[in-house]
């Protein structure tokens, strides 16, 4: 695949929580976002913009799940509806994998994917992440 180096997402200190090994996780999703928003703009096919997505979906899955096992041994206290809120983006994750596969339209689907994707990690990270963290760090909540 040619590269063209369009991004969707970039990186900035902003999106920093302050762990460093969440922050490391994150970035890898801001990768893999990008990837699938380049390959969706090239017009690449579902042979190859599956692979990504699952990719993806795997990769925030393996997040989620090292995220709650910090908050939970910091016993966090908003635990299960920060736990929920990752569940529900599992389930919406799957459904446009589901409506990817049938659709008439993959490219439309994928920048509407792109798009929930964009504003998923954005909002994530900015609030329900960054207020977990300092239970996490032990700095004050
Ligand atoms: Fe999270
Ligand atoms: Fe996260």
């Amino acid at each position: 695949m040619d590269s063209t180096g369009r991004k969707i997402i970039i990186w900035n200190d902003d999106y920093s929580v302050g762990i460093d090994k969440v922050d490391d996780e994150h970035k890898s999703l801001i990768n893999k976002i990008n990837a699938l928003y380049e390959a969706v703009n090239q017009n690449l096919t579902d042979v190859d913009i599956l692979p990504l997505l699952d990719d993806l979906m795997d990769f925030a899955v393996y997040h989620f799940t090292e995220e709650e096992q910090l908050m939970r041994d910091a016993g966090y206290k908003d635990f299960d509806s920060h736990k929920a809120i990752h569940d529900t983006i599992v389930d919406k994750l799957k459904a446009f994998h589901r409506r990817y596969t049938v659709s008439e339209n993959q490219r439309r689907t994928g920048f509407e994917l792109l798009i929930f994707l964009k504003g998923w990690l954005y909002k994530h990270i900015k609030f329900a992440d960054k207020a977990y963290a300092p239970a996490v760090t032990g700095k004050k909540q």
